[in-house]
């Protein structure tokens, strides 16, 4: 007999597990919070209550997500454009967002960069770039809030990944950003704990219909079947596995939990073989 393998049901509304006022009152900071998963991190917790400041460098898109994002949810969204990458930007969002909202709980870093490259072919810059972006801008965005994180006894929710589990090819520049923010996250769980700050990471696998997604799948070409993911729980990731344990980890629910990395992959990071590893990284196409 053959047995067909498991695929996990589609992830239900927020709305059938969690209640709806659990984040009343609450405010968020997210960076990144006008695309992909972390807009959907955001609106899962201004559905659940909350209001929100999102931030991005792109000052007309930021802008517009976050009317569409008040439109949707009925709660109050501050767009506001900032490159995480500059201290005085970041400051001036942390300032604005308190003049508009009076403090802040919640602080998502997600604001991240990526693309496939050889070590090779990693110019200098390009390396700097990434870091600077994902790791630099954690830490940016976390000092610029830490004092208001202080006095509401707040939480810390960092969006890193699984690149660096395995050592995935073409990614050394992401993979290693994402390590040491998944370090960071350690050091702030200890050190701001005794503040009633916690600090957590949640690291999403493949998820469908992003940005990241279509910007590191391999392209199989012309005439080559797509190599199918070996994923334990039988499905790709939807924004809205993310979006449950973001509200898990913000909530009254993990009060206790401080310094974790939650993986949401549906087992993946274990069993995913890197696209045509070896003969890939010994013949990369020119610009990936
Ligand atoms: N492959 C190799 N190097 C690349 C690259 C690619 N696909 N894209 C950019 N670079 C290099 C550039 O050539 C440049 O290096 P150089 O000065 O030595 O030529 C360096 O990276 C910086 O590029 P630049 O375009 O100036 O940076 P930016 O700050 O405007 O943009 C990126 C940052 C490159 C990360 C851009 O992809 C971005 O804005 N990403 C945000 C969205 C995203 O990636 N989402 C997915 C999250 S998982
Ligand atoms: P995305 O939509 O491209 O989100 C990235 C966001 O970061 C964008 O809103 C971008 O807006 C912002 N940003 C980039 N550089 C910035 C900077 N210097 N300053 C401020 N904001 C900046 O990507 P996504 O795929 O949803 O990814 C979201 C997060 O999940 C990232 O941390 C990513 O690493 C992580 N992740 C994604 C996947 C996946 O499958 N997609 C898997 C694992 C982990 P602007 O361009 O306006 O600045």
């Amino acid at each position: 007999m053959t047995l067909t393998p498991y695929t996990a049901p589609a992830p239900v509304p927020t709305s059938r597990i969690f209640h709806k006022d659990i984040f009343h009152g609450k405010i968020v900071l997210c960076s990144g919070g006008g695309s992909g998963i972390c807009r959907g991190m955001t609106e899962a917790l201004l559905r659940h209550g909350a209001k929100a400041c999102i931030i991005s460098r792109n000052k007309e898109r930021i802008e517009k997500a976050a009317k569409e994002m008040s439109e949707s949810t009925g709660q109050e969204v501050l767009g506001l454009s900032a490159d995480v990458r500059e201290p005085a930007q970041v400051e001036a969002a942390v300032k604005a967002t308190v003049e508009r909202f009076g403090k802040i709980d919640i602080l998502i870093n997600g604001a991240a960069g990526n693309f496939l490259s050889p070590i090779s072919d990693l110019s200098y810059n390009a390396f700097k770039t990434v870091i600077d972006i994902d790791l630099r801008g954690t830490f940016n965005l976390t000092k610029a809030a830490l004092d208001e994180l202080k006095k509401s006894h707040g939480t810390i929710l960092n969006v890193t990944a699984t690149l660096a589990y395995t050592g995935t090819p073409f990614q050394a520049h992401a993979g290693s950003a994402k390590a040491a923010i998944d370090a960071m996250t350690k050091h702030q769980a200890v050190e701001l704990g005794p503040f009633g700050i916690r600090a957590n990471v949640i690291a999403p696998g493949p998820i469908a219909s992003t940005v990241g997604m279509a910007k590191l799948s391999h392209k199989p070409k012309d005439g080559e079947a797509p190599q199918p993911m070996a994923i334990p729980l039988g499905r790709i990731g939807e924004i809205r596995d993310i979006e449950h344990t973001t509200l898990f980890l913000c909530s009254e629910a993990a009060c206790w939990i401080t310094g974790v990395i939650i993986v949401v992959d549906g087992g993946c990071w274990m069993t995913l073989a890197p696209y045509q590893y070896p003969q890939l990284v010994l013949n990369p196409p020119s610009r990936m």
